[in-house]
């Protein structure tokens, strides 16, 4: 295992990243769309060569060597992904392509199984739509209700009301830990007493919380947390549900197919032990272990750094883009209260053409709705331009970001 780094040196950071090294339009690329995906290091993209030059084979099946130590590698990226997010058993960790999946996983099982006419599913309307539609088709076919935690109008929860949100017929509290869209840290802690008292579950969208904070399900105490590797510096298409043992075991199968299986007669089949049960078919064993690379460099640099580096990097930003001119910031304005997301409009310049101009200026955003309608009516926009902040960004990238905002009012003739 590595050892926290004391001391956080950016520049060092940066260089572990190969593709930040490039020119984009003539101009040397500033990422700041690290929302929608992070950058992978030097130590995951080794990890994930040489697991396919070395070791690749199929797991649990083939009984050689090569299959031996691809299923050591995939059982041991388990373990170590249980151990860093404080599950409390590897069983409770499985495998999936990400966190849309996760949540498709609990929606098409745990939902399907539990949720009867009139039973209600509390959202808020801060979710991804990855954390809305499986409910909704849930709804669809259990006649479920869906009710909704409401924004105040700096885009965080409004709790007061929230114990009558809660009824007796509520089984299931479903809510982004970070919001994508607005960079809102959510006080879930609370969220996960007050449900629990009323004997609901919660499901955690952990996505845009395990870059950059550590998370530890066991202290959080939440039923289910999904999140995605590869906005932490791991491989795409590897994510992972975490649930609480005895839920999971009570859970029908999601899909089925080779590995989830005990026994299959010609009618019925019996089930493997947790996690495997939910692991139709072979999985995404590169990615596994891809993702425990990505834990592994998470650790090596240090969330105290990463979150103390990201803090003042959000500050300097905030800052510098308050030097413009007919700029609104969208999420709340307690810093505290924020990831490093900076969710804005600038003016009335259309966030597609503030994308494109920032894009010939080599800085990277990401422009749209950010797959959250329901935050873009509560704003009452269609779109927003935000610009999101990992690891390796510098001052010098705000200050690319604060030029190129410069260039747009330029081009609008402001
Ligand atoms: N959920 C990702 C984003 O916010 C794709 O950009």
């Amino acid at each position: 295992m590595y050892q926290t780094v004391s001391t956080f040196d950016v520049n060092k950071i940066r260089n572990e990243f190969p593709i930040l090294q490039q020119v984009v339009n003539g101009k040397p690329l500033t990422y700041l769309d690290n929302a929608a995906t992070s950058q992978k290091p030097r130590d995951v993209l080794e990890v994930l060569s040489r697991y396919y030059q070395e070791d690749n084979a199929n797991v649990h099946r083939g009984i050689h060597e090569l299959s031996r130590r691809a299923t050591v590698a995939y059982e041991s990226a388990r373990e170590r992904v249980a151990e860093w997010l404080g599950a409390s058993d590897r069983a409770e960790i499985v495998w999936t392509r990400g966190t849309t999946e996760a949540i498709n996983l609990v929606a098409a099982t745990w939902g399907m199984d539990q949720l009867t006419e009139g039973d209600e599913v509390l959202l808020t309307i801060m979710e991804h739509h990855s954390n809305i539609v499986p409910w909704q088709l849930v709804a669809k076919r259990t006649g479920a209700k869906l009710r909704y935690i409401e924004l105040d109008a700096e885009g965080k929860l409004i709790l007061d009301d929230l114990d009558q949100l809660l009824t007796d017929r509520t089984k299931l509290v479903a809510m982004t830990h970070v919001s994508n869209a607005l960079g809102t840290v959510n006080p879930v802690q609370r969220v996960i007493e007050a449900a629990h008292a009323k004997g609901a579950l919660v499901l955690l969208d952990g996505a845009q919380a395990v870059p950059h904070m550590n998370v530890d399900v066991s202290a959080l105490g939440a039923d289910f947390y999904a999140f995605s590797s590869h906005k932490m510096c791991g491989p795409t298409g590897a994510g992972v549900l975490w649930g609480r043992k005895e839920i999971l075991e009570e859970m029908s199968p999601y899909q089925g197919g080779g590995e989830m299986i005990g026994f299959v007669g010609r009618d019925e089949s019996t089930w493997a032990d947790l996690p495997h049960k939910f692991e139709a078919g072979t999985p995404n064993i590169a990615g596994a272990v891809g993702a425990a690379a990505a834990v592994d460099f998470m650790e090596k640099v240090g969330y105290d750094g990463i979150q103390e580096h990201e803090a003042g990097l959000l500050r300097y930003a905030l800052d510098r883009m308050g030097e413009l001119k007919d700029l609104t910031v969208y999420g709340p304005k307690t810093l505290g209260e924020r990831s490093g997301v900076i969710s804005f409009a600038l003016g009335d310049a259309h966030p597609h053409d503030i994308a494109t101009i920032l894009d010939s200026e080599g800085v990277a955003i990401r422009a749209g709705h950010h797959c959250a309608q329901l935050v873009m009516k509560h704003l009452g926009v269609a779109a927003t331009t935000r610009a999101s902040f990992s690891m390796y960004n510098t001052t010098d990238d705000v200050d690319r970001l604060f030029e190129g905002l410069r260039v747009v009012q330029g081009i609008f003739g402001r």
